[in-house]
């Protein structure tokens, strides 16, 4: 797809079939991930890909989020702080800088392959560690159920660039 359908085409999906995903598919999401950029190239990311269903369920403690939990994949994606790049002016931590980029990656791959996301950050961060067994050094940054969508989208709400953009 060119690249502005792309992001055109893109939209959060809260309903999903439960028709699974081919892992060769799942693959080349992934690798599109491995090539986001990061600060240093310093990459302090790690995927998880979460196909079997008592662990997807286990990953939500709200029944809300029941959808999220129904699509037949979820991809939670950690960073590992410790091993990101910081600024040194300021002390700035950018994993989860490079854990957005790498994510939207993700997002916009499984788009070009006719997949449904939505970013999914309120989770509780303890319940997925203990869900997925994460090491301390490792935290839960952003997941999103990965399927073939059930619904339309909503209609898209956006500010206007004159309200979000400064020409100097
Ligand atoms: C960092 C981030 C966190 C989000 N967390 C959630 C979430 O926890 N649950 C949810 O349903 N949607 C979540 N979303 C999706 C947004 O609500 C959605 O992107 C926004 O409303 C715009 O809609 P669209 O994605 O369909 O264009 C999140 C999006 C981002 C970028």
């Amino acid at each position: 797809m060119d690249f502005y359908a792309l992001v055109n085409a893109r939209y959060s999906i809260r309903s999903y079939k439960t028709e699974p995903v081919p892992e060769e598919i799942i693959r080349r999401i992934l690798g599109a991930a491995r090539l986001a950029p990061s600060a240093a190239n310093m990459q302090p990311w790690h995927f998880f890909v979460v196909r079997d269903e008592k662990t997807r369920r286990g990953l939500f403690s709200n029944e809300r989020q029941a959808w999220a939990a129904a699509a037949p994949v979820v991809l939670v994606a950690c960073s590992y702080p410790d091993k990101a790049w910081v600024r040194s002016g300021d002390g700035k931590n950018h994993s989860d800088v490079d854990i957005a980029i790498a994510m939207e990656h993700i997002v916009l791959a499984a788009t070009e392959e006719g997949l449904g996301t939505c970013w999914i950050c309120a989770f509780d961060p303890a319940l997925v560690r203990s869900a997925l067994g994460l090491p301390g050094e490792m935290e839960p940054v952003a997941m999103t159920p990965l399927g073939y969508a059930e619904a339309e989208p909503l209609p898209r709400k956006r500010k206007s660039l004159d309200e979000i953009v400064t020409w100097r």
